[in-house]
C-alpha cells in the first residue's frame, strides 16, 4: 500500500515499538525488555535526525528497525511512501533505500576482502553491472570519501580507524540509498579524527540529498551535524526539537543534565548544570511513572504514579515527556 507522503520526507515512524520476551526459567513467567517505545518522526532528505540517549536506551534497537533487520512490535514505518509491512520480508527495492555504518568498521567490514572487492560486492550482488563498470564505480566512490587510487588494493587491517570508517561509509553509499543509518559513527575514532569525518558526511549529505538517522550517545557530537533531536530514555523518547532548541533551550530535565556533562565555554550555561545521579534503571523494571523520577532533581507528586506524554511544551516548538515542564514549574 502505498501512504500518502510529505514532499521530501523519505522516512516516517508512528509509535514504533520492539518489545522482546526473556525466558526465565522453565516455571517463571517471561519477562519483557520494552527496548523501544512510541518513537514517531519525520525524516526529509537532506536532513539529520540525531537520537542521542545513555546505552541501553533502544537506539540501536530503532536502527535494527529502520534497516528492516527486525520488524517492529507496534507501530508503522513508512520508506520513501512505502509502508514497510510486519509479516512480510521488505523487497530488495525497499532495502536498498536504507544502509547503515556501524561504531566498529573493521568488525563490520570482511578482513579477507580487499577495499575495492568490499565496494563492489553490494553492485555485483544487486545489479546487473559488468566487471570494469563496478571498479570504474567503487573508484569514483573512493575518491567521494578521500581514499587514494592505490587503496582498491589493500585489506582494511592495512588502514587507520578513520579510513576504515570511510571505507564503510563508500560501502554504505554505494547502491545510491536514500536513508544512512549512522550507529555511533565516530564513538570509536580520536576526537581529531571525529570532526573530519563529520566533515566528509556533511559534504556526502550535501552531495546526495542523504537523509541521515545519526544515533550517539553523545549529544556534543551531533551539536553541528544535526537539524533535528530525539533525546530517548529507557525506550522513550523524552524531548523532541530542532538541533537550535535542544542546544540552546534544552527543556526536559534529563537532556539539561546530558547537556551538563558536555563541555561548554559558556558560563552562564554552565551554572545551570544539573548533575546526572543514581544507576540507569533495568529495562526489564523500569520505574512506574515518569522513568526518570528516581534520577529527577524536580521530580514531585505525580512523576512516580504517571508517564507523562511527550507533547509540546509551553513557550516553545520542541515536544517534551516532563509534567514538570508541561505545568510550567520548570
Ligand atoms: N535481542 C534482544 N533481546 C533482548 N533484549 C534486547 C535485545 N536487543 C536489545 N535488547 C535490550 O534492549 C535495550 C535497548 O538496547 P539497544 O541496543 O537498542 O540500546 P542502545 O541505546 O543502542 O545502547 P548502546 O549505547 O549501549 O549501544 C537494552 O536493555 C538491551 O539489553
Ligand atoms: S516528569 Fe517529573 S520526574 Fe519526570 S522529568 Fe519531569 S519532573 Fe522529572
Ligand atoms: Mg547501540
Amino acid at each position: 500500500m502505498n501512504a500518502p507522503v510529505s514532499p521530501n520526507v523519505v522516512l516516517e515512524a508512528q509509535h514504533l515499538a520492539r518489545h522482546y520476551s526473556l525466558k526465565r526459567g522453565m516455571f517463571a513467567e517471561p519477562a519483557t525488555v520494552r527496548a523501544l517505545s512510541e518513537a514517531s518522526f519525520k525524516l526529509s532528505a537532506g536532513k539529520t535526525l540525531a537520537v542521542v540517549g545513555e546505552s541501553g536506551c533502544g537506539k540501536s534497537t530503532l536502527a535494527r528497525l529502520v534497516t528492516m533487520i527486525e520488524p517492529p512490535t507496534a507501530g508503522e514505518l513508512i520508506i520513501d511512501g512505502k509502508q514497510v509491512h510486519h509479516t512480510e520480508a521488505p523487497s530488495h527495492e525497499l532495502r536498498r533505500k536504507v544502509q547503515i555504518v556501524f561504531q566498529d568498521p573493521y568488525g563490520s567490514l570482511n578482513p579477507r576482502q580487499k577495499v575495492g572487492t568490499i565496494l563492489e560486492e553490494p553492485l555485483r550482488l544487486n545489479t546487473s553491472l559488468s566487471a570494469s563498470e563496478r571498479q570504474q564505480k567503487a573508484r569514483a566512490m573512493m575518491e567521494k570519501v578521500g581514499l587514494r587510487p592505490e587503496h582498491y588494493d589493500r585489506y582494511p587491517h592495512m588502514f587507520s580507524g578513520g579510513q576504515r570508517q570511510r571505507i564503510a561509509i563508500a560501502r554504505a553509499l554505494m547502491l545510491n540509498p536514500k536513508i544512512l543509518v549512522l550507529d555511533e559513527p565516530v564513538s570509536a575514532l580520536d576526537v581529531s579524527i571525529q570532526a573530519q569525518v563529520l566533515n566528509l558526511l556533511m559534504d556526502l549529505q550535501q552531495e546526495f540529498g542523504l537523509a541521515y538517522l545519526f544515533i550517539s550517545h553523545d549529544l556534543s557530537v551531533v551539536r553541528h551535524i544535526a537539524d533535528e533531536v530525539m533525546v530517548m530514555y529507557l525506550g522513550r523518547p523524552v524531548e523532541f526539537g530542532t538541533a537550535d532548541e535542544i542546544f540552546n533551550t534544552p527543556r526536559h530535565p534529563y537532556t539539561r543534565a546530558l547537556l551538563s556533562a558536555t563541555p561548554t565555554t559558556e558560563p552562564e550555561k554552565r551554572r545551570e548544570r544539573i548533575r546526572l545521579t543514581g544507576e540507569l534503571p533495568s529495562p526489564l523494571r523500569p520505574p512506574r511513572g515518569c522513568a526518570f523520577h528516581p534520577r529527577c532533581p524536580f521530580a514531585y507528586e505525580p512523576c512516580d504514579v504517571d508517564q507523562p506524554k511527550l507533547l509540546q511544551a509551553p513557550g516553545g516548538n520542541a515536544k517534551v515527556a516532563c509534567f514538570a515542564v508541561q505545568g510550567e514549574l520548570l
